[in-house]
């Protein structure tokens, strides 16, 4: 029987890296693409089935990456084309499938798209960007504040008029009720699946269209998200629009149409069920929408019970979901999940290894690396940069790879300085790589176990009742998994089985006779005996 050309993805763990902070193969401090290819060992030791990158497209660097100059080369700190390429078929060959990072929503406004666009009010692409007038009375054409805080307008001096702009000054929007920008990007979505690309995570796939009459924005509620409540507004008009889903069915008509498909992944930062299940079309639109609810959620039993639950059933049929627990934007899970415990952390790993859906682990998870705290100076996220010192900056979870505790972290060569700082080199991937107790060997076992029980990577959820505080869920008939989140011993009665991984290793493999005892933080794995 040939294997599901899906299974890859439906079956398997993702990986995702940020390419600047990964691995520096020539010396100047910043990762690129050779130094991917030189690690694609540790992604496939590690048991991951393939890795999203964030953009590896030439970048002004102002959003680093997400303010794309040219969606069909390489940008020069990252390598070549050529490298992209090599990077492709290197992978390709071990087995691990590529997912590159397309930007549609807004261009740099270095493009030459916009260059043009802006150059006068008849250019020929004036119209692939959404330019308005002022209102009559020199206000704002309307109230849509920015994701990045503040009017999502900017005047453009030469013209008179505002350019559309939800993210920094220098990212502009595409117009995406012009033929013309669809066009384009189905051309480039070609480009990279024709050089053997597995799939594309979009980014801010629920923002492409904007209303066309650009209505104002409503008050936000107190029922809305905090940061719409932060921001003044619920993203109404901006966020979410109907008609985005035509742009889905056909990308996903272009993706089906190689063989093997390719895979579609939304960034779809939504927070109702019913909003993200949206994304998956009837089956026709993205393959996986990924899910920011659980993202956000505190790591307690009830919160994320009722987020997977109403998840799952929110879902078409036939359609999957897909976790992670931090990515280049949000801070790390050891830090947000774990706090100060590492054996809360390491139940985090063993919880997202065991959710019913695909999970994706961001590079430096697989050895429980934190957060990292930087001096002002030391920041490089103008969001961090912008807001200090408020935490929202997006440095602390983007600093360096951590390979080894050697001067260099064996990112980069010994005396290099890194573009952003080295964290706690205490934690590295050399140092637990050998070390059975590790955090990298508690998730690589998780892995493998994943795969090899098909209850962990094809079984259904349901909750199972457990002591206070404790989250327990079964994953199809035999597998088991209690996590004790409460802060004091407890015992869950009526349990026969082996424990196949605790976060504690030396249970590995204890017989459970009537009962199961954990201490806080701890989590297991068992299989239950029926
Ligand atoms: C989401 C990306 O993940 C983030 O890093 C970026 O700043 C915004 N989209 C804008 O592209």
């Amino acid at each position: 029987m040939t294997e599901d050309p899906s299974a890859w993805w439906r079956n398997g763990v993702l990986y995702q890296l940020y390419p600047r902070s990964f691995a520096d193969s020539n010396g100047d401090g910043v990762g690129d693409l050779v130094g991917i290819t030189q690690h694609l060992d540790h992604m496939q030791w590690l048991g991951v089935r393939g890795f999203w990158s964030s953009p590896i497209t030439p970048s002004a660097n102002f959003d680093w990456g997400y303010d794309v100059k040219d969606y069909t080369s390489v940008d020069a700190d990252l390598g070549t084309l050529e490298d992209a390429e090599s990077m492709i078929t290197a992978a390709t060959a071990r087995g691990l499938k590529v997912i590159l990072d397309l930007v549609p929503n807004h261009t740099s406004t270095e493009h030459p798209w916009f260059l043009e666009s802006r150059s006068s009010r008849d250019n020929p692409k004036r119209d692939w960007y959404v330019w308005e007038d002022a209102k009559p009375d020199g206000s704002l054409p309307n109230n849509w504040q920015s994701s990045f805080i503040g009017p999502a307008w900017r005047l453009d001096e030469l013209t008179g008029q505002y350019y559309m702009s939800n993210f920094l000054r220098q990212q502009a929007d595409l117009n995406w009720w012009n033929q013309e920008v669809r066009d384009e990007f189905e051309r480039i979505l070609r480009f990279w699946f024709d050089r053997g690309v597995a799939g594309f995570r979009i980014d801010v796939a629920h923002m492409l269209i904007k209303d066309r009459e650009l209505r104002d924005n409503p008050p936000a509620t107190e029922d809305d998200q905090l940061v719409e409540q932060l921001r003044g507004q619920r993203q109404q008009y901006n966020s979410n629009r109907p008609e985005v889903h035509e742009i889905y069915r056909r990308w996903r008509e272009i993706a089906d149409s190689y063989d093997p498909p390719r895979l579609l992944l939304g960034e779809t930062p939504v927070w109702k069920p019913s909003i993200l299940a949206s994304y998956y079309g009837e089956g026709d639109e993205l393959d996986l929408a990924f899910n920011f609810i659980l993202l956000e959620s505190p790591f307690e039993a009830d919160a994320m019970h009722q987020v997977i639950e109403t998840t799952l059933a929110a879902l078409p049929r036939g359609c999957q979901a897909v976790w992670a627990g931090g990515n280049h934007d949000v801070p790390r899970f050891a830090t947000r999940w774990g706090g100060n415990s590492p054996a809360r952390a390491r139940a985090a790993m063993l919880m997202l290894m065991t959710l019913p859906g695909t999970p994706f682990l961001f590079a430096g998870d697989e050895i429980l690396m934190q957060d990292t705290a930087l001096t002002q100076e030391q920041l490089r996220d103008p969001l961090g940069v912008k807001l200090y010192p408020m935490p929202v900056g997006r440095d602390p979870e983007r600093t360096p790879m951590q390979w080894s505790g050697e001067p260099g972290a064996g990112f980069t060569e010994p005396g290099v300085e890194p573009w952003l700082p080295f964290g706690d080199l205490s934690v590295n991937v050399a140092d637990q790589r050998d070390d059975p107790h590790s955090a990298l060997s508690l998730t690589r076992d998780l892995i493998a176990l994943r795969s090899e029980l098909p209850d962990l990577h094809l079984g259904g959820y349901s909750r199972f009742d457990g002591p206070e505080g404790w989250w327990c869920y079964r994953r199809g008939e035999q597998a088991l998994i209690a996590i004790n989140l409460s802060e004091v011993h407890g015992v869950l009665e009526a349990v026969s089985g082996q424990v196949r991984i605790g976060t504690q290793r030396s249970r590995d493999g204890e017989a459970l006779v009537g009962k199961l005892a954990l201490e806080p933080d701890e989590a297991v794995i068992v299989r239950l005996e029926l």
